[in-house]
């Protein structure tokens, strides 16, 4: 049996200046799919969400609404872990930078490298942009004083003493990191974009704000406040805390720690690739592993934004479409790492074709069949019975493999091609075999075989597209007679019976199949 071993991974930690959107939603849900996907390989994972609660931003945010900063947080907090708990995330930790014991990991950090002597004192000056909470380039910025990433918010103009972080001094080191670390940054693109970053020359960013009391005080000079996103990258390990333990930093590095993955969107790309790496540097700490950017999301084929009116409301597609059914949308229907678009159409017609269409119907029909042709029984035959060369057990066998490879590749559109390959070779399997004749003219065992193998396939679909479709996987798998529950963090998957589900030729000779109930019901188009 293979190793087990940790996997501790991040989405980022999201700003509460509002409710979740689809940006939010989606890095959560890959998490998910990935954290389940370790699961379901036996090995003990941690995924840790959270929130960034700090700074300007949102400091502003509440005071537009009149509100304590503190009672704003609280408030958007509870409606992110709704969406997780309507999308069905099994987070492990939820990190709020305003926790009590993050102040002391915060503090404990900083110090260590106010002591390396990485942080100096100096003036400020440059184009601040609130929602990115960054200085920007004046040559990065659109006509007027926009930000590119917020062209409907001017950046605004400081100049102030700061402490800096001596990020120039890590360049060689950074160099080096991504030299002998071909899979540090992910994808290629992204890879080669932090690169040609790097390669134009490191300069020391400020990490204290004056003016700001929403934050963490400086402690070596209280009119300070530590810069947003020098506390928020800490989220992720203050997160690592067991629940009770003492808030140091030995503690929290102590078990999970180096994160395995941190995933984010392209336009944090550098604070998780350079300037945090950097900062462990400087703390003499480990390195995360690995760092996955993904793209963007558009709304038929335009950004999103409130002001065009065209944002996806994530509350509102579970509600109307399901769980499972957003999932799947989102991991098949979009290459991870490149830019993808939402349209509806596009939604419904590919949930359509593939859930319930593609894989309900191929139960439904197998289910019914077996009712009126084995007396509801399941086929007396095992995975033996079956020819090597029969056409579902050569695809299925060692189909496992090559899925798993693509979760662990990150690719989970190719994960659920080559699972629908077998789908639908399953479907055509019957639709060529036509079990209905075959039973006229009595050939009784030949009907079984066929029904065997399909509902195999079926089986096996099932475990393996558990990890993006988990009530679905739950409803086949009952279906089939077995008892287990995709949705059961902590079944004890090391006595392997699912692991052992990951070979094809599971079904037994006496499985207790249940009645036939269609698992996904067609979807109208939108109007
Ligand atoms: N608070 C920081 C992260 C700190 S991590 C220590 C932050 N928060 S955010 O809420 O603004 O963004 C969170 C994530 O949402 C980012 O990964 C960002 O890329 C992602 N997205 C925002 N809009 C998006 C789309 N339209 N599409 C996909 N992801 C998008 O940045």
């Amino acid at each position: 049996m293979k190793d087990r071993f940790k996997f501790a991974l991040t989405t980022p930690l999201y700003y509460v200046n509002d409710v979740p959107h689809i940006g939010s939603a989606y890095t959560t849900m890959v998490a998910d799919v990935i954290a389940r996907f370790q699961r379901l390989q036996g090995n003990s994972v941690l995924l840790i969400t959270g929130t960034d609660e700090h700074g300007q931003k949102i400091e502003r945010t509440a005071a537009e609404q009149g509100l304590e900063p503190q009672v704003h947080c609280d408030r958007i907090v509870a409606s992110f872990q709704s969406l997780w708990e309507k999308l069905n995330i099994q987070y492990d930790r939820f990190s709020r930078t305003t926790a009590v014991r993050h102040e002391a990991i915060v503090k404990e950090f900083f110090e260590r490298v106010w002591q390396k002597g990485d942080i100096y004192l100096d003036q400020q000056q440059g184009w601040y942009c609130v929602s990115c909470e960054e200085f920007k380039e004046e040559r990065d910025l659109l006509e007027g004083g926009f930000c590119p990433l917020h062209p409907n918010k001017q950046v605004e103009w400081r100049d102030e003493e700061n402490y800096f972080f001596k990020l120039s001094q890590y360049q060689t080191q950074l160099e080096t990191l991504y030299a002998q670390n071909l899979d540090f940054i992910q994808p290629e693109s992204r890879r080669n974009e932090v690169l040609n970053f790097v390669s134009q020359g490191l300069k020391d960013f400020s990490i204290s704000r004056v003016n700001l009391d929403w934050g963490f005080p400086l402690p070596s000079d209280p009119n300070h406040t530590i810069y947003v996103w020098f506390d928020a990258l800490l989220g992720y390990v203050t997160a690592l805390l067991e629940p009770e333990q003492e808030p140091t930093l030995a503690n929290a590095l102590s078990q999970w720690w180096p994160i395995n993955l941190h995933l984010i969107g392209k336009d944090i790309l550098r604070f998780h690739a350079v300037y945090w790496p950097a900062m462990l540097m400087s703390a003499e700490l480990p390195l995360p592993k690995r760092i996955f950017g993904h793209g963007f999301l558009t709304k038929d084929g335009k950004k999103m934004s409130k002001t065009l009116g065209n944002t996806v409301d994530p509350f509102a597609l579970v509600n109307k479409y399901s769980s499972d059914a957003v999932r799947y949308y989102f991991l098949k229907g979009i290459d991870f790492g490149k830019d993808g678009d939402f349209n509806e159409t596009r939604f419904v017609e590919l949930l359509n074709a593939d859930l319930a269409d593609n894989l309900g119907n191929l139960l439904n029909r197998t289910l019914g069949m077996l009712k009126k042709y084995c007396q509801s029984n399941g086929p007396q035959l095992t995975e033996a019975d079956l020819d090597l060369e029969h056409p579902l057990k050569k695809i299925g066998t060692g189909l496992s493999d090559r899925v798993f490879q693509a979760y662990e590749a990150l690719q989970f559109s190719q994960a659920c091609e080559e699972i629908f390959n077998l789908i639908r070779a399953s479907n055509k399997h019957i639709d060529e075999s036509a079990p209905w004749s075959l039973y006229k003219q009595g050939k009784q065992k030949e009907v079984e075989q066929i029904l065997y193998a399909v509902l195999e396939s079926v089986r096996l679909s099932a475990y393996l597209l558990s990890p993006i479709i988990p009530n679905l996987s739950n409803d086949i798998y009952q279906q089939l007679g077995f008892s287990f529950d995709f949705n059961h963090k902590t079944h004890n998957l090391a006595d392997d019976i699912l692991i052992h589900h990951s070979q094809w030729g599971k079904l037994t000779a006496n499985q207790n199949l249940s009645k036939a109930r269609p698992i996904f019901s067609k979807l109208e188009l939108p109007s």
